[in-house]
């Protein structure tokens, strides 16, 4: 086998960062707060952090609306707390990715404030503005991805005209028809990647392509406002940009539920590293639908293409809460880490996945998303409330969101003393990963096996593992088809009773939800 790229070796860690840890009290997680929890992702052996949206922002969509591409908002911090970061983050081995806004800026961002000055001001064609259809109303049908939204067009009282919002008013967006502003967007790329970025996590990546003549999307058999013929070009621009220099990555948010639209993102070798892959991050709990969709993407992805596996964001609910049927949320939760761990491809683990942290209940009176996403959200509980006092070690101050009221038996700082806990198994996890080269870039082989029961051969220089994650809230057995041998050594279970060394496995049974790597 070659040697894996960094980002393919290991786990990348989504940091968001208001809600990972406060340092100055104001309720909020900053960038001192991340400094002051490096040693948390140091032992889960993460390649890289991903940091959501720092940049100077009005928070109408916390961060999502850039007001400034290259700043940092004082809420979190500065520019120079930011390079000590990445400083200290690489001091550690580990990479640091930012999340680019593409596709939107804020309406407070100087280019918006000019372009909606005059309908003749330079920036004007930044944006993207149309006059009132024929009969008026808005321009076209197209909608905000917000459903509170409604529709994606604001009248602008000042010029007469309508902006195109893809989500909040508060987030217009961007003309990438526009070669000046496609350079600015390039521009703010290399700022950050002089400064050490490793790479982008880009947020909405498909939606910076869409229809210059802005067509409706009824009658259509296919949308305008995404996914346009013109997005190859743009992504092999942006590529250009990171190639500039050396071993920076490029993940997309591609939520395309079409996979034959997603692998064109990454099949070419010179648009994007990985695609983020929402068909698999919304799959219901059942085998066969894993199955279903990781040999979908298989067959549809180029052998250069590499996979990108979360079932976990901030825009998602928890993984502990969604598959929660039959009591079985955390049991599952500690299942889907391994699968993560497991798949060839690289891991997104969002923070508090690692805690197996369920969504938080949200009172209607502390609802600040427009689109439901604070539960999600809420804030990581690193020591018991009980001795930390309510901010759980988040904050000293009133947390911006409520925590999880499982806080005090799911914090770090007692699960880190837990063999048994959900955090000693993701650290485990890594440091099997780490050492075992046939789970970074072994080949893949799906197995058949009992109906609930998901299970697949990582192989490669002379080792093979079996990987398998039973979605039955049951024992089963594992009933695997094809050319195994009689015994195999267990080398992780996300079962904590369950007994280590060498196992049958034509008499093996799952606990329910149990997933285990063993090596044939
Ligand atoms: C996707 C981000 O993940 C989400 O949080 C945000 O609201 C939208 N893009 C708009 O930027």
């Amino acid at each position: 086998m070659s040697q894996p790229a960094w980002w393919q070796r290991g786990a990348i860690y989504q940091i968001y960062p208001r809600s990972f840890a406060d340092s100055d009290g104001d309720g909020v997680g900053d960038l001192r707060g991340i400094a002051a929890h490096l040693d948390h992702l140091s032992a889960l052996g993460v390649e890289a952090a991903w940091l959501s949206p720092i940049y100077p922002s009005p928070m109408a969509d916390f961060g999502y609306d850039v007001a400034d591409y290259c700043d940092v908002d004082p809420v979190f911090g500065s520019l120079e707390g930011l390079d000590r970061l990445i400083e200290d983050c690489h001091a550690r081995g580990i990479k640091v990715v930012l999340d680019w806004v593409p596709n939107h800026t804020s309406d407070q961002h100087p280019w918006f404030v000019a372009s909606r000055s005059s309908r003749d001001d330079p920036k004007r064609d930044w944006y993207v503005w149309r006059d009132s259809a024929p009969g008026g109303g808005p321009p076209n049908d197209w909608l905000s991805c917000f459903g509170a939204v409604g529709k994606a067009w604001t009248f602008d009282q000042g010029t007469g005209q309508w902006y195109l919002h893809s989500f909040l008013p508060q987030q217009p967006d961007l003309n990438w028809d526009n070669p000046e502003l496609e350079a600015a967007m390039h521009d703010v790329l290399r700022f950050w990647l002089e400064r050490g970025v490793d790479g982008f996590r880009i947020d909405v990546v498909f939606r910076i392509a869409k229809d210059p003549l802005l067509r409706d999307n009824a009658g259509s058999s296919r949308r305008h406002d995404e996914d346009w013929e013109t997005i190859g070009d743009r992504l092999r621009g942006i590529r250009r940009v990171a190639d500039e220099y050396s071993e920076r990555m490029l993940v997309g948010e591609v939520y395309l539920l079409d996979l034959r639209q997603v692998v064109n993102y990454i099949n070419t070798g010179d648009q994007l590293h990985m695609a983020h892959n929402f068909v698999f991050a919304q799959l219901p709990w059942s085998a066969q639908a894993f199955r279903a969709s990781i040999d979908e993407f298989e067959a549809l992805a180029a052998r250069t293409a590499w996979p990108a596996w979360m079932l976990a964001d901030h825009d998602l609910p928890r993984v502990a809460s969604r598959f929660d049927t039959d009591g079985q949320g955390p049991a599952r939760a500690r299942a889907v880490s391994v699968l993560l761990y497991a798949l060839r491809g690289t891991p997104f683990v969002y923070q508090g996945e690692e805690l197996g942290l369920p969504d938080a209940e949200i009172p209607p009176e502390r609802i600040v998303d427009v689109d439901g996403r604070d539960p999600e959200r809420a804030p990581i509980p690193w020591r018991p409330p009980s001795q930390a006092g309510p901010g759980a070690g988040f904050t000293t101050g009133e947390p911006w969101l409520p925590l999880a009221s499982a806080a005090e038996g799911l914090s770090a700082e007692q699960q880190a003393t837990d063999p048994r806990s959900t955090l000693a198994l993701v650290r485990r996890l890594a440091a099997l990963r780490a050492q075992t080269p046939a789970l970074q870039l072994g080949e893949q082989q799906m197995v058949d096996a009992s109906s609930e029961v998901l299970a697949w051969l990582r192989q490669g220089d002379g080792d093979r593992l079996l990987a398998a994650v039973n979605f039955a809230s049951v024992s089963v057995s594992l009933e695997l088809l094809g050319d195994l041998p009689g015994r195999a050594a267990l080398l992780l279970s996300s079962d904590p009773d369950r007994a280590e060394g060498d196992v049958e496995l034509g008499s093996f049974q799952l606990a329910p939800s149990e997933a285990v790597i063993l090596r044939l």
